[in-house]
């Protein structure tokens, strides 16, 4: 009979199924790196309270390496029956390390084990997103640069709505991925305390030293309370939501460049290397990576889901429920990543098809706001400077003509109010540059804004 780590008070050996039922050990080998790390800073501490011996100490930090070594090498073979990463690396450090070995899980517990390495696996892969997600914002920055002089219309409702610059539209977005990036840092900075030491939820009668395993594995400090330690999980949930949050905002830059892209809009070309054909239709270049950028968004909500369903309602303090918050949020992490590098890759692709928007720009009227503030600057009150505006569209429709065309006689048949200088508010460049209020679209304002995020960008 195979003896389990904790089966002393065991008669009976575990059920084949039930074993299988229970590891996680293919899930969470990936930490085994950050399992490592803790262990480490673990025996230091040991030794240096003088709980262990230095050469205990050595002897452990010796066979964790080679521990180490074994799994980076592929070599360490995985067992189901050690149902997990910490004791699948306990068990063979014993072996390497004899004695000494069976010592490292002296005043810790797999509760306080598994939260602080999860902590660390966190800091870790959110420092790699956190770096994509900034080299996306250059990229938006370089398009926006390159692209100043192109003018889009904006959408409400997805109708025409107003000139504006197309840097300024995709600066909107860097606004979105810099409150994705401050939301990733502030998860860091609300987790950023130790776990270890708080062992299976009591603390521990060892004289331990938390705060010298926290300097150690680089926390900030130790956590406060040891039952909170190892039922908390909510860093789990903040750093998933933070993945969601960004999820949703390349997911919308997706739907607009998805639609941008069709002959409809016919406003970007997408690089070849970044779309895909049709099985039957031999016309097609789909925007696929984009649409599956959109349908990834909604995995990372099902994390969401999953975790937060997880935790609610579970009785302080762990409870093996616990383990299945690995698979979310791994998966999270990872989609978000993939998501944030490859649309970075076909987003530096993309080429406005800047002849085809400028001679659709005369369609919608989308300077009769400029033409209604026009009449509002002349004193006419907004509400009634609106109506009149409404009337002239009016007119233009049944005319076939843009506003920008009709002649001074014209308008003047709408108000006398209406002078020859009208026509340097109701055209599409003279709409856009009179748009100089804090954020708006005037070419001064976005070049002022892109200096501003340069700077951001450069601490
Ligand atoms: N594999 C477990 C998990 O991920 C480790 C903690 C196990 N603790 C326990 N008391 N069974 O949650």
């Amino acid at each position: 009979m195979t003896k389990k780590m904790w089966g002393g008070r065991f008669e009976n050996e575990t059920n084949i199924d039930a074993e299988s039922f229970t590891s996680s050990i293919d899930t969470d080998k990936a930490l085994y790196s950050f399992d490592i790390l803790g262990s480490i800073a673990h025996v230091e501490m040991l030794s240096k309270q003088k709980i262990i011996s230095s050469i205990e100490k050595n002897k452990i930090i010796k066979g964790l390496k080679k521990v180490k070594d074994e799994i980076d090498s592929e070599k360490f073979i995985f067992s189901h029956k050690l149902e997990d990463i910490h004791m699948n690396i306990e068990h063979s450090l014993a072996k390497k390390a004899g004695n000494a070995g069976k010592k490292v899980h002296t005043a810790r517990s797999r509760n306080d084990q598994v939260a602080t390495d999860m902590k660390l696996y966190i800091k870790h892969e959110t420092s790699g997103l956190r770096d994509s997600v900034v080299n996306l914002q250059r990229n938006i920055i370089k398009k926006s640069e390159k692209n100043i002089n192109v003018i889009i219309p904006f959408y409400t409702h997805l109708q025409r709505a107003q000139p504006i610059l197309a840097s300024h539209y995709l600066l909107a977005f860097f606004e979105m991925f810099l409150r994705d990036i401050e939301r990733i840092d502030q998860t860091i900075d609300r987790m950023d305390q130790n776990p270890l030491g708080a062992c299976a939820g009591s603390g521990t009668s060892f004289n331990i030293d938390r705060a010298y395993t926290s300097k150690k594995l680089g926390f900030k400090e130790a956590t406060r309370n040891s039952i909170d330690s190892v039922s908390d999980r909510d860093y789990v949930i903040d750093t998933i939501y933070s993945c969601s949050l960004l999820m949703m905002h390349l997911s919308r830059f997706c739907e607009d460049l998805i639609n941008w892209n069709s002959s409809e809009f016919n406003f970007i070309k997408i690089g070849d290397e970044f779309t895909t054909g049709s099985s039957i239709m031999p016309q097609k270049k789909n925007p696929d990576i984009l649409e599956l950028i959109r349908g990834k968004c909604s995995l990372v909500y099902g994390n969401l889901i999953s975790i937060m369903t997880n935790l609610k309602g579970l009785p302080l303090s762990y409870n093996r429920d616990l383990q299945e918050d690995k698979a979310p949020l791994f998966s999270a992490i990872k989609t978000t990543s993939d998501c944030v590098q490859i649309f970075s890759k076909t987003f530096n692709s993309i080429e406005f098809n800047t002849k085809h928007i400028a001679e659709k720009m005369n369609v919608g009227f989308l300077t009769a706001t400029d033409l209604a503030d026009y009449l509002a600057k002349n004193n006419v009150p907004f509400r009634e400077a609106h109506h009149m505006t409404g009337n002239i569209v009016a007119y233009c429709e049944k005319k076939k003509k843009t506003l920008d065309s009709l002649s001074l006689v014209e308008l003047q048949k709408f108000s006398k109010i209406i002078q020859k200088d009208v026509f340097n508010y109701i055209t599409i460049e003279k709409s856009v540059s009179s748009k100089t209020s804090f954020g708006g679209t005037s070419k001064a304002n976005v070049k002022k804004m892109i200096t501003k995020y340069k700077k951001i960008l450069s601490k």
